[in-house]
């Protein structure tokens, strides 16, 4: 039940004090994606989540690619990676957005997302939320519409939500 698969959750997330920086508790997700029964749990749950009539499953590189996999086979629904920059062979359509240092951009294939394909968005974390927000407006810039967004772990103090307008947000796990 769900219960039990939280709890194996949070014993297979691995905390990693100082990781990539210093002051970051980084969430290594290796250990769950390792472990059979709890991954397919963790798969399964996000499917059940999922909103009605999924045509694409959004998978933010590298992570999101693992869990938006197997969703979208479940969902009987395509995948789309979200990839880094320079990555796609193009045409892409590009989303530039900032981090605490820096900026980043995401990119997809536009010629995959058929107009008013309903789309469904998944990472392994909801941290800051610049991912995620960069993502919507990706899809949204090339005429997708966006159904709901879930996440395996949500960073509350973050406030990555906020950024996400009310799209329907679906999180196994919050950290406070
Ligand atoms: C992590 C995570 C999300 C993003 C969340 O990816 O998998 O994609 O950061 O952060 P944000 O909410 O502050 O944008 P990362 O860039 O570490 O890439 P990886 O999956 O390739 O390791």
């Amino acid at each position: 039940d769900r219960a039990r698969l939280l709890t194996r959750v949070d014993e297979l997330v691995r905390l990693v004090p100082d990781y990539p920086k210093p002051g970051v508790l980084f969430r290594d997700i290796t250990p769950l994606l390792a472990d059979g029964p709890a991954f397919a749990g963790v798969v399964d749950a996000i499917a059940q989540a999922a909103p009605e009539g999924v045509d694409l499953v959004a998978g933010m590189e590298a992570r999101g690619f693992l869990l938006a996999s197997p969703v979208a086979v479940a969902l009987g629904a395509g995948v789309l990676p979200v990839r880094k920059a320079g990555k796609l062979p193009g045409p892409t359509a590009v989303e530039h957005y900032e981090l605490e240092y820096g900026h980043a951009s995401v990119e997809i294939h536009p010629f995959t997302v058929p107009d008013g394909a309903r789309v469904l968005v998944i990472d392994d974390v909801l941290a800051t939320g610049g991912t995620a927000a960069a993502t919507v407006a990706l899809l949204e810039q090339c005429g997708a519409h966006v159904v709901g967004l879930s996440f395996l772990v949500e960073l509350e103090g973050l406030a990555g939500r906020d950024r996400l307008g009310d799209h329907p947000i679906d999180v196994l796990v919050r950290i406070p």
